[in-house]
């Protein structure tokens, strides 16, 4: 019986590993100097959790099951419910703005396919008590910080407002909004027309929607949109709303954003503000991130609180890297071996490797009993910079031999010299 993996799932080997985690550390790094703390919740949660808020697309695509006890479980597919929980079980009473992040898998059963997984990684945060549209402003510049700081270019962030859309909704007095706001979400202007033709209301209404959800640009299209939207008092409301969001991140630094009225979000518990960040490299799976204002608290039982954030697929972070062929600056596996010549030298070889990695420097020694001549091509291909030859002749004299292995420079070192002699090349 040959064993695999599940389907939709993946293993990392050793490089695929050390970019993701530098590519991890550099965007917590960048969080946490907007004041953002790291939290962790569980991988799965109760199944109300999700069936609540999250919306239709969601339902479908969960994972859940009873355990042994009878209850209804999920693996989590995503973390801005499980947060809402969090804040409600422990933090109400802690000073706001709080700030969280989190990085962790989320499980959804979907259709694997390039950059769409049944477990992937998201990196994200949330906001909970600031005001709009400052928090806001503030979270979607973090977001283009975070993907400057990591080398990405390609990158476009759009921004919507759901109170637009869901205002003329509510004018019109539509029901069934969750059905539209899903083929919106969907991009289907098609099937979109074709629901609206079935619902029973003024053609004006269904005209500007149609109108509304195609606006794109810069903030030249806000003119515009404050036209069209004229009569329309809620809608109104929400695109100034949005107009003061812009102020605020152009105050923030980041002034190359696309308005785009057509971003619904996939999930339902957004009420405001909602942003999505495309690499359109990456084809269908372009979408990188997505976040917005949401009302997930109250929805639980929580007070009233404002909240936005977003989260970053980190899996398809690592797709448009690579895509872009993006040379992330790694650090070393090995930086020094030290090989004995002989087998009597294995004793000291272990000894000054216990000293090398004590200063930190990390060092390979034989565990596998080769020969003297394999030592060097094995220290080659584990990418040593430098070899410490330990011979029985030298260390008679005290000594040890460095090999450089790019300049292929030997030099003799002083034992009691050798390690702060490669501390200082290495940290140079
Ligand atoms: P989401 O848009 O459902 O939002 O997911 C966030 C990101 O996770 C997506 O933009 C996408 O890059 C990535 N993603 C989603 N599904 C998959 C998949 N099957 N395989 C690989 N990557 C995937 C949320 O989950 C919200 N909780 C974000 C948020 C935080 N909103 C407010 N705070």
């Amino acid at each position: 019986m040959e064993l695999q993996k599940p389907r939709g799932t993946r293993d990392f080997l050793f490089e695929e590993m050390k970019e993701r985690k530098y590519v991890e550390g550099t965007l917590r790094g960048v969080f946490e100097t907007y004041g953002y703390q790291e939290i962790k919740t569980p991988l799965f949660e109760d199944l109300s959790l999700f069936t609540l808020k999250s919306g239709e697309g969601i339902m479908e695509q969960i994972y859940h099951f009873k355990d042994k006890g009878g209850r209804d479980l999920a693996l989590r597919p995503e973390l801005t419910a499980p947060v809402a929980r969090l804040y409600i079980n422990q933090l109400q009473k802690v000073p706001k703005p709080i700030k969280m992040y989190y990085f962790g898998s989320c499980f959804r059963y979907e259709r694997p396919q390039a950059g769409r997984f049944r477990q992937f990684w998201q990196l994200g945060c949330e906001l909970i008590g600031g005001k709009s549209p400052d928090a806001e402003g503030e979270v979607i510049a973090m977001a283009a910080h975070s993907l400057e700081k990591i080398g990405l270019t390609d990158f476009e962030i759009h921004i919507g407002d759901l109170g637009i859309i869901r205002g003329i909704l509510n004018q019109a007095q539509l029901e069934d909004q969750d059905q539209i706001m899903a083929l919106i979400d969907k991009g289907d202007v098609e099937e979109l027309k074709s629901c609206l033709e079935r619902v029973e209301t003024d053609q004006k209404y269904k005209d500007i929607l149609l109108n509304l959800i195609g606006v794109q640009g810069h903030r030249e299209v806000m003119e515009e949109v404050r036209e069209i939207l004229e009569d329309y008092p809620d809608a109104s409301k929400s695109l100034q709303e949005l107009e003061r969001l812009l102020d605020v991140l152009e105050s923030f630094g980041f002034s190359n954003y696309v308005v785009n009225l057509g971003i619904a979000r996939g999930l339902d518990y957004y009420s405001g503000t909602v942003f999505e960040i495309y690499v359109h490299g990456l084809g269908a799976q372009k979408q990188i991130s997505g976040g917005g204002t949401y009302n997930l608290i109250e929805v639980f039982g929580g007070e009233k609180v404002e909240s936005t954030g977003f989260a970053f697929g980190f899996d398809r972070v690592m797709e448009a890297l690579k895509q872009q062929k993006s040379t992330l600056p790694l650090a070393k596996t090995v930086e020094v071996f030290v090989a004995p010549v002989s087998p009597e030298m294995k004793f000291k070889s272990f000894e000054i490797a216990d000293k090398l990695r004590k200063e930190g420097i990390a060092t390979e020694t034989d565990l596998a009993g080769r020969k003297f001549k394999k030592l060097l091509s094995h220290a080659n291909n584990l990418g040593a910079r430098y070899v410490v030859l330990v011979g029985a002749r030298d260390l008679e004299q005290g000594h040890v031999t460095i090999k450089d292995m790019d300049s292929s420079l030997q030099e003799q070192v002083a034992l009691e010299e050798v390690v702060n002699l490669l501390v200082s090349k290495i940290r140079r």
